[in-house]
């Protein structure tokens, strides 16, 4: 499960991250302070522990089979495991195909998946990519390591196959994992799809799978878009990524394209925040990050969020804010401003995951804690359509879900 960053995303972030540099990894040396936590999404860790216990046996249904609605266009259907803490799709990886199940990651850009040589019991939980069995595999030779701030950890070496997202298909670096950390063995995934710029790669070099498939045109357009299926809204079914196309039957009015702040994660400016339309007096620079499962924001943004809600607690034991489970009947919203739109999170969603037996209290689906650069994860995405736009200019399309 990715609840963090990479310390290692981070350490070559920092060197990576230039503004400005609108072609190919700026790897110039020069250090640029980050303003992002190593252990950003740890402070909801607990209340994903309480999940896992909660449903032990999470009902992994297999995902129906990848298909491709036209040339240039793939569609990947999604499986919302538990109460919408995370999705993942199936990939296809070598020839003749093998499908690992990967957690599309806005908030990372490696491709990796355990390989067949490793033995750890992370791994042997997960399905098991055969390097021998394809074709089309090609050795590299780079070691390749990824550690996130929970302390979970995976490497192996690097190595070149044709990677297929609902018929869009590249060569493609991959990370085979010959070790992972126990963290791993409960995830239901088998690994990580990263949507994340090339700058923020654990490899410097390494190329996306969006750079990859945009330069060999593979795509109708340059875009990956985000469909998050919501248990609230509509069961957890039917949500989907798409790469090359945009779903217009999925969201009211029209896109608003905001412009991408910083390449490495998806980084926008939110100019402001609200409840029921009144600002907060809040902003931030921020990201849209598929892979967190919650929102994630300023610490007096979180705590100007929820005076709005009675009964609202920041409660040290519980590691964060809570909020009485039964707002999942309020009418009330919070809206994010960006590229002069307020996209709106119905304050309901914040009854994220109940923390007491009772079912009384909640663990919101707003944090704090997250200064200087907010993330808005899971809880945000399911309310709005997101599309990341890779153009020299790019951008993240955004409109509310009908
Ligand atoms: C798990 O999902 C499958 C397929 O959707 C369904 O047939 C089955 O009844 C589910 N099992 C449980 C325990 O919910
Ligand atoms: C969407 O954009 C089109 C073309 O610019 C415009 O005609 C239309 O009014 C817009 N619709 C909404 C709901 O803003
Ligand atoms: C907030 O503004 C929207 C759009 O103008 C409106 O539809 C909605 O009713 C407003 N909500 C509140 C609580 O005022």
């Amino acid at each position: 499960m990715k609840f963090t960053a990479t310390i290692l995303s981070l350490a070559i972030a920092a060197l990576a991250f230039t503004e400005a540099a609108p072609t190919g990894p700026a790897h110039s040396g020069h250090e640029i302070p980050l303003v992002r936590k190593e252990n950003h999404k740890k402070n909801f860790r607990s209340a994903m522990s309480k999940l896992a216990n909660r449903y032990p046996e999470l009902n992994l249904s297999v995902p129906r089979p990848i298909h491709s609605d036209a040339v240039g266009v793939g569609k990947v259907p999604l499986t919302d495991v538990g109460t919408d803490s995370e999705y993942y799709g199936s990939v296809s990886v070598g020839t003749p195909a093998q499908t690992v199940r990967l957690d599309f990651d806005t908030g990372s850009s490696d491709i990796w998946f355990p390989t067949t040589s490793c033995t750890t019991s992370a791994c042997k939980s997960h399905k098991q990519f055969n390097s021998a069995k394809s074709s089309t595999y090609k050795k590299d030779g780079r070691k390749w390591t990824i550690s996130y701030g929970d302390g979970s950890s995976a490497s192996g070496i690097l190595g070149s196959d044709m990677v297929s997202v609902g018929g869009v298909s590249v060569r493609q670096t991959i990370g085979l994992a010959t070790s992972e950390s126990s963290q791993f063995a409960q995830s239901p995934e088998d690994g990580l799809f990263g949507l994340g710029f090339d700058t923020i790669e654990s490899v410097q070099g390494v190329k996306t799978f969006m750079d990859n498939a945009i330069a060999a045109n593979a795509l109708k357009k340059p875009v990956v878009s985000a469909y998050l299926p919501s248990v609230r809204r509509n069961g957890g079914k039917g949500g989907a990524y798409i790469f090359g196309d945009i779903d217009t039957t999925k969201y009211t009015g029209n896109l608003t394209y905001v412009p991408v702040t910083r390449k490495g994660y998806w980084q926008i400016a939110i100019t402001g925040a609200s409840y029921n339309n009144k600002s907060l007096k809040q902003s931030s620079q921020g990201i849209i990050d598929t892979g967190t499962t919650l929102i994630i924001i300023g610490t007096s943004a979180a705590a100007a969020v929820h005076k709005n809600i009675k009964g609202a607690v920041n409660d040290a034991e519980v590691g964060g804010w809570t909020v009485p489970c039964s707002i999942a009947n309020s009418k009330d919203t919070i809206g994010f401003t960006m590229g002069g739109k307020s996209f709106k999170v119905p304050v309901a969603d914040l009854a994220w995951s109940p923390v007491d037996s009772a079912g009384k209290t909640c663990y919101s689906g707003v944090q704090g804690g997250q200064d200087g650069l907010w993330i808005l994860g899971d809880v945000f995405i399911k309310n709005n359509y997101c599309v990341f736009s890779q153009t020299s200019n790019p951008s993240i399309g955004i409109a509310p879900l009908k």
